[in-house]
Protein backbone atom coordinates (compact mmCIF):
# COMPACT_ATOMS: atom_id res chain seq x y z
CA UNK A 1 0.00 0.00 0.00
CA UNK A 2 2.78 2.50 0.93
CA UNK A 3 4.60 1.14 -1.66
CA UNK A 4 1.87 2.23 -4.13
CA UNK A 5 1.33 5.92 -2.55
CA UNK A 6 5.20 6.05 -3.29
CA UNK A 7 4.65 4.67 -6.63
CA UNK A 8 1.79 7.19 -7.26
CA UNK A 9 3.25 9.97 -5.90
CA UNK A 10 6.60 9.60 -7.80
CA UNK A 11 3.92 9.60 -11.22
CA UNK A 12 2.46 12.41 -10.20
CA UNK A 13 5.73 14.65 -9.63
CA UNK A 14 6.93 12.91 -13.02
CA UNK A 15 3.66 14.36 -15.15
CA UNK A 16 4.34 17.78 -12.83
CA UNK A 17 7.77 18.15 -14.48
CA UNK A 18 6.25 16.93 -17.98
CA UNK A 19 4.02 19.42 -17.72
CA UNK A 20 6.44 22.02 -16.88
CA UNK A 21 8.69 21.18 -19.79
CA UNK A 22 5.94 21.46 -21.91
CA UNK A 23 4.78 25.06 -20.59
CA UNK A 24 8.89 26.57 -20.97
CA UNK A 25 8.50 25.00 -24.58
CA UNK A 26 8.98 27.75 -27.23
CA UNK A 27 5.84 28.96 -28.75
CA UNK A 28 7.24 32.00 -29.44
CA UNK A 29 10.19 32.59 -31.50
CA UNK A 30 12.44 35.42 -30.14
CA UNK A 31 13.83 35.85 -33.13
CA UNK A 32 13.00 39.14 -34.33
CA UNK A 33 14.75 42.47 -32.89
CA UNK A 34 12.43 45.75 -32.25
CA UNK A 35 13.55 48.97 -31.21
CA UNK A 36 11.99 50.78 -28.55
CA UNK A 37 10.51 52.69 -31.47
CA UNK A 38 9.01 49.76 -33.34
CA UNK A 39 11.40 49.66 -36.02
CA UNK A 40 13.14 46.20 -37.10
CA UNK A 41 17.00 45.88 -37.02
CA UNK A 42 18.43 44.47 -39.46
CA UNK A 43 18.96 40.59 -38.72
CA UNK A 44 22.56 39.97 -39.09
CA UNK A 45 22.40 36.61 -40.55
CA UNK A 46 20.30 36.94 -43.32
CA UNK A 47 22.61 34.94 -45.51
CA UNK A 48 21.72 31.80 -43.48
CA UNK A 49 18.35 32.43 -44.05
CA UNK A 50 16.49 29.21 -45.95
CA UNK A 51 15.42 29.46 -49.53
CA UNK A 52 11.53 29.58 -50.87
CA UNK A 53 11.02 30.67 -53.87
CA UNK A 54 12.17 33.61 -56.51
CA UNK A 55 9.61 35.41 -58.94
CA UNK A 56 10.03 37.54 -62.13
CA UNK A 57 8.25 40.27 -62.82
CA UNK A 58 4.87 39.61 -60.36
CA UNK A 59 2.17 41.31 -61.95
CA UNK A 60 -1.02 41.82 -59.77
CA UNK A 61 -3.12 42.97 -62.84
CA UNK A 62 -3.75 41.58 -65.92
CA UNK A 63 -1.38 42.97 -68.30
CA UNK A 64 1.45 41.98 -71.09
CA UNK A 65 5.00 40.97 -69.97
CA UNK A 66 7.45 42.51 -71.34
CA UNK A 67 10.37 40.53 -72.36
CA UNK A 68 12.29 43.36 -72.75
CA UNK A 69 11.33 44.73 -69.65
CA UNK A 70 10.76 42.03 -67.03
CA UNK A 71 10.23 43.74 -64.20
CA UNK A 72 12.49 42.61 -60.79
CA UNK A 73 13.42 39.63 -59.31
CA UNK A 74 11.86 38.85 -55.86
CA UNK A 75 13.92 36.12 -53.66
CA UNK A 76 11.63 34.67 -50.59
CA UNK A 77 13.51 33.48 -47.52
CA UNK A 78 12.91 32.19 -44.16
CA UNK A 79 14.81 32.56 -40.66
CA UNK A 80 15.99 28.82 -40.22
CA UNK A 81 14.82 28.31 -36.71
CA UNK A 82 11.26 29.63 -37.85
CA UNK A 83 11.22 27.50 -41.19
CA UNK A 84 12.52 23.84 -38.55
CA UNK A 85 9.61 24.93 -36.45
CA UNK A 86 7.20 24.46 -39.59
CA UNK A 87 8.58 21.29 -40.87
CA UNK A 88 8.47 19.87 -37.52
CA UNK A 89 5.09 21.36 -36.61
CA UNK A 90 3.35 22.03 -40.00
CA UNK A 91 2.11 25.84 -38.85
CA UNK A 92 4.16 28.92 -38.22
CA UNK A 93 5.55 29.75 -35.14
CA UNK A 94 4.99 33.39 -33.66
CA UNK A 95 7.70 35.03 -34.60
CA UNK A 96 8.49 33.21 -37.66
CA UNK A 97 10.26 35.95 -40.01
CA UNK A 98 10.32 35.57 -44.05
CA UNK A 99 12.06 37.93 -45.78
CA UNK A 100 11.28 38.96 -49.76
CA UNK A 101 14.18 40.84 -51.31
CA UNK A 102 14.02 42.80 -54.88
CA UNK A 103 16.78 42.91 -57.55
CA UNK A 104 16.73 44.37 -61.07
CA UNK A 105 16.64 41.92 -63.89
CA UNK A 106 19.88 42.54 -65.91
CA UNK A 107 18.65 42.24 -69.54
CA UNK A 108 22.24 42.55 -71.01
CA UNK A 109 23.94 39.74 -72.85
CA UNK A 110 26.82 40.07 -70.11
CA UNK A 111 29.66 37.59 -69.41
CA UNK A 112 28.66 34.26 -70.99
CA UNK A 113 24.64 35.44 -71.24
CA UNK A 114 23.03 35.67 -74.49
CA UNK A 115 19.54 35.56 -74.07
CA UNK A 116 18.17 35.39 -70.42
CA UNK A 117 17.76 37.43 -67.43
CA UNK A 118 20.24 37.38 -64.19
CA UNK A 119 19.94 39.45 -60.91
CA UNK A 120 21.39 42.64 -61.13
CA UNK A 121 22.07 44.38 -57.33
CA UNK A 122 19.48 44.19 -54.03
CA UNK A 123 17.45 47.57 -54.90
CA UNK A 124 15.50 47.01 -51.14
CA UNK A 125 14.06 44.40 -49.13
CA UNK A 126 11.24 43.94 -47.06
CA UNK A 127 10.47 41.52 -43.72
CA UNK A 128 7.40 39.96 -42.78
CA UNK A 129 7.04 38.53 -39.13
CA UNK A 130 3.85 36.53 -37.43
CA UNK A 131 3.42 38.68 -34.75
CA UNK A 132 0.72 37.78 -31.94
CA UNK A 133 1.50 40.93 -29.95
CA UNK A 134 0.58 42.95 -33.09
CA UNK A 135 -2.70 44.30 -33.44
CA UNK A 136 -3.52 43.00 -37.46
CA UNK A 137 -1.12 39.95 -36.14
CA UNK A 138 1.33 40.69 -39.13
CA UNK A 139 4.00 42.82 -39.04
CA UNK A 140 5.58 44.66 -42.17
CA UNK A 141 8.84 46.10 -42.43
CA UNK A 142 11.02 48.14 -45.33
CA UNK A 143 14.26 48.58 -45.49
CA UNK A 144 16.53 50.35 -47.81
CA UNK A 145 19.52 47.80 -49.41
CA UNK A 146 22.10 49.00 -47.01
CA UNK A 147 19.37 50.02 -43.99
CA UNK A 148 20.15 48.57 -41.01
CA UNK A 149 16.91 49.31 -39.60
CA UNK A 150 13.75 48.20 -41.16
CA UNK A 151 10.33 50.94 -41.04
CA UNK A 152 7.11 49.67 -39.98
CA UNK A 153 3.98 49.69 -42.37
CA UNK A 154 1.58 51.37 -40.21
CA UNK A 155 -2.26 49.96 -39.15
CA UNK A 156 -4.89 48.98 -42.30
CA UNK A 157 -2.18 48.91 -44.87
CA UNK A 158 -2.56 47.33 -48.18
CA UNK A 159 -0.20 44.53 -47.24
CA UNK A 160 -1.65 43.10 -44.38
CA UNK A 161 -5.18 42.91 -46.70
CA UNK A 162 -3.71 41.48 -50.03
CA UNK A 163 -0.98 39.21 -47.57
CA UNK A 164 -4.18 38.13 -45.74
CA UNK A 165 -7.22 37.77 -48.52
CA UNK A 166 -4.74 36.29 -51.00
CA UNK A 167 -1.56 34.54 -49.43
CA UNK A 168 -2.62 30.86 -49.54
CA UNK A 169 -0.74 30.22 -45.65
CA UNK A 170 -1.76 32.55 -42.82
CA UNK A 171 -0.83 35.59 -44.63
CA UNK A 172 1.95 34.33 -46.64
CA UNK A 173 2.17 33.74 -50.29
CA UNK A 174 3.32 30.22 -49.82
CA UNK A 175 1.75 29.16 -52.70
CA UNK A 176 4.61 30.59 -54.67
CA UNK A 177 7.33 28.92 -52.37
CA UNK A 178 8.43 25.65 -54.11
CA UNK A 179 10.63 24.83 -50.78
CA UNK A 180 6.99 24.84 -48.55
CA UNK A 181 4.46 24.49 -50.94
CA UNK A 182 4.21 20.84 -50.62
CA UNK A 183 4.09 21.24 -47.13
CA UNK A 184 0.49 23.24 -46.78
CA UNK A 185 -3.05 21.83 -46.62
CA UNK A 186 -4.01 20.98 -50.09
CA UNK A 187 -7.54 22.52 -49.83
CA UNK A 188 -5.47 26.46 -48.73
CA UNK A 189 -3.59 25.62 -51.79
CA UNK A 190 -5.94 24.83 -54.03
CA UNK A 191 -7.92 27.87 -52.96
CA UNK A 192 -5.42 29.95 -53.66
CA UNK A 193 -4.38 28.40 -56.75
CA UNK A 194 -7.91 29.30 -57.86
CA UNK A 195 -7.83 32.56 -56.78
CA UNK A 196 -7.34 35.16 -59.38
CA UNK A 197 -9.21 38.27 -58.68
CA UNK A 198 -7.15 40.62 -56.92
CA UNK A 199 -9.72 42.89 -55.50
C1 LIG B 1 -1.49 43.05 -54.01
C2 LIG B 1 -0.95 42.06 -53.15
C3 LIG B 1 0.25 42.38 -52.27
C4 LIG B 1 0.47 43.51 -51.53
C5 LIG B 1 -0.37 44.78 -51.45
C6 LIG B 1 1.70 43.27 -50.80
N1 LIG B 1 2.21 42.05 -51.09
FE1 LIG B 1 3.84 41.18 -50.22
N2 LIG B 1 3.63 39.59 -51.43
C7 LIG B 1 2.70 39.46 -52.44
C8 LIG B 1 3.00 38.29 -53.23
C9 LIG B 1 2.22 37.79 -54.44
C10 LIG B 1 4.14 37.71 -52.65
C11 LIG B 1 4.86 36.48 -53.15
C12 LIG B 1 6.30 36.77 -53.42
C13 LIG B 1 6.62 37.01 -54.85
O1 LIG B 1 6.45 38.15 -55.31
O2 LIG B 1 7.08 36.11 -55.50
C14 LIG B 1 4.48 38.53 -51.51
C15 LIG B 1 5.49 38.23 -50.62
C16 LIG B 1 5.91 39.05 -49.61
C17 LIG B 1 6.92 38.72 -48.62
C18 LIG B 1 7.57 37.36 -48.46
C19 LIG B 1 6.87 36.51 -47.38
C20 LIG B 1 5.38 36.28 -47.55
O3 LIG B 1 4.64 36.80 -46.70
O4 LIG B 1 4.93 35.56 -48.47
C21 LIG B 1 7.12 39.83 -47.88
C22 LIG B 1 8.12 40.00 -46.75
C23 LIG B 1 6.23 40.85 -48.37
N3 LIG B 1 5.49 40.34 -49.41
C24 LIG B 1 6.14 42.14 -47.87
C25 LIG B 1 5.16 43.07 -48.28
C26 LIG B 1 5.09 44.45 -47.76
C27 LIG B 1 6.04 45.07 -46.78
C28 LIG B 1 3.99 45.01 -48.36
C29 LIG B 1 3.44 46.42 -48.21
C30 LIG B 1 4.37 47.50 -48.40
C31 LIG B 1 3.41 44.00 -49.22
N4 LIG B 1 4.14 42.84 -49.15
C32 LIG B 1 2.27 44.20 -49.94
C33 LIG B 1 1.59 40.25 -52.63
C34 LIG B 1 1.38 41.47 -52.01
Amino acid sequence: MKRNLLAGLALLAAAAAGAATLAVQPDKLEVARLTADGKMQKPGDLDHWVFLGTSLGMGYNPGSFNAARPGQFQVALMEPSAYRYFVEHGSFAPGSMFLLSFYDADTQARSINQNGFTQADLTNYEIHLIDPDHQEGHGFYMFAPDSTTGTPVGPGSACVRCHVQHGAFNGTFAQFYPTIRPRIPREALEKALQDHDIR
